[in-house]
Parts: structure tokens; C-alpha cells; sequence
């Protein structure tokens, strides 16, 4: 089996399907000039973020994971860094990850232009069909669905892809150890391991390309509501804007961007996969009213079809199972029939 590779390109907040004028998503009504939000984008006043006078919140520094210091000598420490981040934070910044700059900067560089292109350009890509991804089959099938403009969109995330489904290979890898799930790097059974890993190389990776129009009145909407991702991990690129925030200790905080580096985040599935050991967190996305912004999310989990469960060497009489079942399915009903990606979907499976 090869893996699945969704591609999806966003307007933040989300392009409609109905074409009047105030329907036709933000970034449109931003080429036109709008100076309001439309009324539909304004949150209630409980869910609004809370801004300073600069436009932002409190920034905050996520853990910091070396690569190299995971894949080196130091890994038994790096290890327990990472397991402390995904328990306590459900986050990490990942640095010195090895990943090319120019790939990084092809992909950015591709999904922007993306976004220049002229609305009725971009609109030949709208689809609200939910149950899309459900369909999805290898690479080579899905890509002439892609959007074919810009030209070189299509290589750089292929590209990119490739270079991002790797690396979330090898931290998945570390994962499995810092769960105890494989042997420790001394006395490691390389047969032992590849089999956990066999399970993960044919996953699912679903590529979002995000663009946040900059926003006449920030403090009123957000570019994302709060949710929690659905895979087992995100590996998400960000540009020199501010705009992610995470939810640590009941506060929002504002994650500080780090140049050349990831922001990593535990999905609903590791969660459920660590029987509750590691924190799937709620998240979330400001705008501003100076600059666009443009993140790259990289969301990956097992095949589409594939059951996820409680991995059954963490459950025992002293720590019983927490999670029922679940698959991407019964994940995309949720979605589809309730308002918002959000937390609700990993309660749903909890066990009472
Ligand atoms: C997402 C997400 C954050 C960002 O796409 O799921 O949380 O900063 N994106 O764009
Ligand atoms: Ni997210």
C-alpha cells in the first residue's frame, strides 16, 4: 500500500459556496477594500480574543526539541524533553529538523502565489465536500486534482511533502520509545521497531496550506475557532507572523515564531494511542489588521481506514483503557454534522 497524500489550500476564515458579494470569503473582501467584518465572521462576545493595544497577547516560547540532539548521543535526554512537552504542553518547537531551507521556502513561496491568483481562479478549487479526503487514493491519482496553478505548486509540495511525511517518520519513531512502545536506543531490536513503524509508513498525510487575509477588526473574529487536530501529529510551518495560539493552564497564549523550525503538536489519535498520556490541545488562530499571514500544517495519522485504539501495552489494571474506537469515518460524520472542528470529537470517544 502507498500513502495518502491530501492536499487542501484555505482561505481562512472559509471561502463560501453562495458567490454574492459578501459571500465570496474574506480574502476577496479584503482586495475589495472592506473596512467591517461581515456581521457572519463576528463571534460572540465570550469567544472573542482578547488583544493588547499592539494587536496580539502574550507570546510565549513553546519546549524547544533538537533533532539532532534526538538522533545523536543525547537521545535518552531528548526523549524524556519530548515526552515531557507532548504530557505537559501538547506542543513542541522542533529545531535543527534538517529540512532543506529552499524546500521550505518553494512551498511558502508556491501556496502565496496561490492566493494572488484572481478569485475566480482560486474558486475553481472551492469544495465543501467534507467526505472528499474519504476518497482519496496514492499520490499519483490525486495529483491532477490538485490545483495545477501556480505551476509550481505541485512540485513544491510534493516536495515538501515527502521531506515532511519523513521527518514525522522519524518522531514518530521517537515517540514509540518515549512511550516505552520500542526497545531503548542501548539494547534496541531493529526487527522490533520497524514493525511499530511498518504500521505509520503507510499513513495518511493531509497538506493544508492556510492564508489568514489580514483583518480590518481583529479583536472581534478569529482565523481559526479553537479545535484540536485529528491526526496522531502536526507538523506545522509558520511565517514570521504571529497568529497561533495554544491553550496552556485555561489561558490563551501566543506561540512565539521561531525561525527555521517546526511547531509540533499532538493530535486526537496520539492522544487516544496513549491511552491520555499525551495531550491532544486545544488551539487556535488570530488575525491581525497589518499583515497576511501563511502557515503550512502537515497533518498526519494512519491510513484513512485504519482503527484507532488505545495501544493495548499501555493499558493495564492500573491504568485502564480511556478511549473507545475510532476511525477517520466516524471523525468526518462528527465534522460533518456539527458546527466547528473542535475538543467535542476526542470527548465523544472518551469512555465514561
Ligand atoms: C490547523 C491549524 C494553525 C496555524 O490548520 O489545524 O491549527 O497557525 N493551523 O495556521
Ligand atoms: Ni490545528
Amino acid at each position: 500500500m502507498s500513502p495518502t497524500i491530501v492536499l487542501e489550500v484555505e482561505t481562512r476564515f472559509e471561502e463560501e459556496e453562495r458567490l454574492d458579494e459578501f459571500q465570496k470569503g474574506v480574502k476577496h473582501l479584503c482586495e475589495r477594500g472592506i473596512t467591517k467584518v461581515p456581521r457572519k465572521y463576528i463571534l460572540p462576545a465570550l469567544e472573542r480574543p482578547i488583544l493588547t493595544k499592539k494587536g496580539d497577547a502574550t507570546t510565549f516560547k513553546l519546549p524547544v526539541i533538537d533533532f539532532d540532539q534526538l538522533q545523536g548521543p543525547n537521545r535518552v535526554h531528548a526523549l524524556k524533553s519530548l515526552s515531557k512537552a507532548c504530557e505537559e504542553y501538547g506542543f513542541f518547537q522542533l529545531i535543527n529538523h534538517g529540512i532543506a531551507c529552499q524546500s521550505i521556502v518553494d512551498m511558502i513561496e508556491a501556496g502565496r502565489k496561490f492566493f494572488e491568483l484572481s478569485f475566480e481562479e482560486r474558486s475553481k478549487y472551492m469544495s465543501k465536500d467534507l467526505r472528499a479526503p474519504l476518497d482519496c487514493h496514492p499520490l499519483s491519482d490525486v495529483l491532477p486534482y490538485w490545483p495545477s496553478s501556480p505551476t509550481e505548486l505541485r512540485q513544491a509540495a510534493v516536495n515538501y511533502s515527502e521531506k515532511t511525511r519523513f521527518l514525522y517518520l522519524m518522531i514518530v519513531e521517537a515517540i514509540l520509545e518515549s512511550l516505552g512502545l520500542v526497545a531503548t536506543t542501548k539494547d534496541s531490536d531493529e526487527n522490533d521497531s520497524d514493525d511499530h513503524i511498518k504500521e505509520f509508513r503507510d499513513g495518511s498525510q493531509l497538506l493544508v496550506v492556510n492564508c489568514y487575509p489580514s483583518c480590518p477588526e481583529p479583536d472581534l473574529t478569529l482565523g481559526i475557532p479553537p479545535h484540536s487536530d485529528y491526526g496522531f501529529l502536526t507538523l506545522l510551518l509558520q511565517d514570521e507572523v504571529k497568529g497561533l495560539q495554544i491553550q496552556h493552564e485555561t489561558r490563551w497564549v501566543t506561540v512565539e515564531p521561531v525561525p527555521n523550525s517546526f511547531v509540533i503538536n499532538v493530535g486526537d489519535h496520539l492522544e487516544i494511542f496513549s491511552n491520555g498520556r499525551y495531550k491532544s490541545v486545544l488551539h487556535r488562530v488570530l488575525v491581525n489588521s497589518l499583515k497576511s499571514r501563511i502557515s503550512i500544517a502537515s497533518l498526519h495519522s494512519l491510513p484513512f481506514e485504519s482503527m484507532i485504539r488505545p495501544s493495548p501495552k499501555l493499558i493495564n489494571d492500573a491504568n485502564p483503557r480511556r478511549y473507545k474506537d475510532t476511525d477517520f469515518a466516524s471523525f468526518i460524520e462528527y465534522i460533518a454534522s456539527h458546527e466547528h472542528r473542535s475538543k467535542n470529537f476526542l470527548e465523544s470517544r472518551r469512555m465514561s
